[in-house]
């Protein structure tokens, strides 16, 4: 009997395959043009996504880690980074820290909820310090953050000087009510990985705000820290941006993404509907969007080869907490008073389903039918 092919965590083949004349038509207008960087093309795609989310002013960088970088530099601004903190969440993937140590800032880690591995506004508040000068809320496998909520909290215990940001990364598309998530904080910070929601043929990201101070920060610090051309008026400055390919191909699938959240939603509710004790899918809100279909099991190594065995790929994201990870087990950090006892817990029981536009209705079926065998076991 011949084996069928495994169900692939994720194949961009697909997407690209489904999408191919707008994007080869895009990327080979942009490359005709002879215009590569900043360009119309980034200039069209920064208005059309800052129209999408509803906020003033987008500027596009090369990646989400350089976004989250820029964001915190632009609000530190002419401090110097000293004993300076920012609060985030240590299952994040590592990302947010990375940012902060190019930046020279101190990471603090909270806690998260347990059904929704997001962010506890209690746990973040707990953590605020004097020295605090930003919380990260991770918008984490499209699930949204009530950041709202977050700023009345902040606010309530007397942080009113403690910025928000938003780390949109895996949240393309989410609502908190009627708000998409990016434009609801102080500043948002946005991946275009190629697996993302939103995704570019390369590697994009994006920093997006209404606070024009801060706009006017990141343009500056992602250009070198240049007031004027070759004139370096700010420190921190560096070069990070968006080549016209990329914007061009965004531009394209931009139009799609909410086509594509509404699948990647259609397939996780496939899922859960398959579920019973073993396997839990995480909690959702209301205005989430599905990046990754990420559910928790007690016997998760038990689960995972039991996938494995029936032909379904599976991933865990993401392993290793930061305050775990050892490449900075020697730099400073801390947790918040409460410590992180559900992250630390719940390292070892996620994991991540195939869950992609382009699944075909068999792959959707044997996932299924997989979940379905370790529920009956
Ligand atoms: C939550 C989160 N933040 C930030 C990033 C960083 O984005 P990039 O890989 O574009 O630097 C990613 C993904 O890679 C992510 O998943």
């Amino acid at each position: 009997m011949q084996r069928e092919n495994p169900v692939p965590i994720n194949d961009l083949r697909r997407l690209y395959a489904a999408h191919a004349d707008v994007i080869e038509q895009a990327a080979l207008d942009a490359l005709r043009s002879g215009w590569w960087l900043n360009g119309p093309r980034g200039k069209a795609f920064s208005e059309a996504f800052a129209g999408y989310l509803g906020v003033s002013d987008c500027v596009l960088v090369a990646n989400g880690t350089d976004a989250l970088e820029l964001a915190l530099r632009a609000i530190l601004g002419d401090r110097d980074a000293g004993r300076h903190e920012i609060v985030t969440v240590a299952n994040a993937g590592g990302y947010t820290t990375t940012a902060a140590r190019q930046v020279g800032l101190v990471p603090v880690y909270a806690d998260i909820e347990a059904g929704s591995q997001l962010l506890a506004i209690d746990a973040a508040v707990g953590a605020l310090t004097a020295g605090t000068i930003a919380v990260v809320a991770t918008h984490l496998y499209g699930n949204a953050v009530d950041i709202p909520a977050l700023r009345q909290a902040i606010d309530r215990a007397g942080f009113g000087n403690v910025m928000v940001v938003e780390d949109c990364a895996q949240s393309h598309g989410a609502r908190i009510g009627a708000r998409m998530t990016g434009s609801m904080g102080d500043v948002a910070t946005f991946s275009f990985y190629p697996t993302k929601n939103l995704g570019a043929m390369g590697d994009g990201g994006a920093l997006v705000t209404g606070n024009s101070g801060l706009a006017a920060s990141a343009r500056k610090l992602q250009q070198y820290g240049w007031s004027a051309k070759y004139e370096i008026a700010h420190r921190g400055g560096r070069n990070s941006r968006m080549d016209e390919v990329q914007a061009a191909i965004l531009s394209a699938m931009l139009p799609h993404l909410d086509i594509n959240n509404a699948e990647r939603r259609r397939i996780l509710d496939r899922y859960e509907a398959a579920t019973r004790t073993a396997v839990r899918f995480i909690d959702r809100n209301e205005g989430a969007v599905v990046h990754l279909a990420v559910a928790l099991s007690d016997d998760r190594d038990g689960f995972r080869a039991s996938l494995s065995q029936r032909g379904v790929a599976s991933e865990i994201h993401y392993p290793i907490l930061d305050t775990d990870q050892p490449g900075w087990v020697a730099l400073p950090r801390r947790e918040g008073p409460a410590g992180i006892p559900v992250s630390r817990k719940n390292a070892s029981a996620i994991v991540s389903l195939p869950c992609f536009p382009g699944m075909t209705e068999a792959e959707i079926d044997r996932v299924v039918a997989a979940i379905s065998d370790w529920e009956a076991r």
